[in-house]
């Protein structure tokens, strides 16, 4: 795959990719799949440059899934740029894209299912924004089951999501291996998003700030324990005008538990939201990895 004649077959139903994917299936051909919402940049496009290394056949999909929007301002305002988003697809190994409609995803209405993985669910992104982490599982789920995928990619860049995604293959006994990748930056630190497209020139420097603190936090931890860090950290947001800090923890990136000295957690994780202006950033450093 990504030689110089391939080509993409674009699919808008789920009977066109079942029929390419059974062909694919029965010559014996990994599949690998990585859901998108479209407006695609280098961090999407990392993902399928993965798959297309260690699989055959690289689905990936474009839906902006409208149960996971707390807003539906956020929904409507959602970047479509469809046309962008197939070339670049193409361009960097996909063999299919997936675009279906809404009524292909939800045939009974757009209603999500609900899931409770405990402090994980309840926490941090699940505590801002409830019922999000309901809404990517269910489309998630169904697209899972639509592509049957032997591998799929996911970004660290939305790390709670991705320990969603574990969990939710977990329970619902899924033979899909998730795939976690790494966080793609502006050469200043800024992590890759969709959203960044909404920050004025202004904003978007004082959005670096986030990648900032994280990088000097995690260059601290000789210095403080983690709710020592946590505070230090805090204050260097407050102390820089234009962005408001939701959330800045130290948390155990299995658990998703506090961690009170460093010694509790072999995982470690700092996690952060923030808004600049009106946009609303996530980004997270791993401290640690642990040892499996
Ligand atoms: P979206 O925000 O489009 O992201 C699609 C995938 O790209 C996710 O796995 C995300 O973590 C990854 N990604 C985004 N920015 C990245 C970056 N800078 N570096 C590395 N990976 C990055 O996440 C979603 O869509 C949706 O919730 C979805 C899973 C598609 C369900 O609707």
């Amino acid at each position: 795959m990504g030689t110089q004649t391939h080509q993409m077959v674009v699919a808008e139903h789920i009977e066109v990719l079942n029929s390419l994917l059974q062909t694919a299936v029965s010559e014996g051909k990994q599949v690998g799949f990585a859901p998108t919402m479209g407006a695609l940049h280098p961090g999407h496009t990392s993902l399928i440059e993965r798959a297309s290394k260690e699989c055959d056949l690289v689905v990936s999909s474009i839906f902006v899934n409208p149960t996971q929007f707390n807003q539906t301002s956020d929904l409507t305002h959602y970047p479509r740029t469809l046309k962008e988003d197939l070339a670049l697809l193409e361009a960097c190994g996909c063999d299919i894209a997936f675009v279906p409609s809404v009524p292909e995803i939800y045939p009974a209405g757009p209603v999500k299912a609900h899931w409770d993985f405990g402090l994980l669910s309840s926490t941090l992104e699940g505590h801002f924004r409830p019922g999000h982490f309901d809404g990517v599982l269910t489309v998630v789920k169904r697209l899972f089951e639509i592509v049957a995928p032997h591998k799929a990619f996911f970004g660290e860049k939305d790390f709670q999501q991705l320990a969603h995604i574990r969990k939710m293959v977990e329970a619902e006994h899924m033979d899909i291996r998730i795939i976690s990748c790494e966080t793609i930056r502006e050469p200043d630190g800024l992590a890759m998003s969709s959203r960044n497209l909404r920050l004025s020139h202004a904003e978007r420097k004082t959005a670096l700030c986030i990648s900032r603190v994280l990088r000097e936090m995690k260059d601290r931890t000789q210095e403080f324990d983690p709710p020592a860090l946590e505070q230090w950290g805090r204050a260097e947001f407050q102390s820089t005008p234009g962005i408001r800090l939701e959330y800045l923890e130290v948390t155990d990136g299995r658990t998703f538990a506090p961690v009170p000295d460093w010694h509790d957690s072999e995982y470690p994780v700092i996690l952060c939201a923030a808004y600049v202006g009106e946009v609303r950033l996530i980004d997270n450093l791993v401290i640690r990895q642990p040892m499996d």
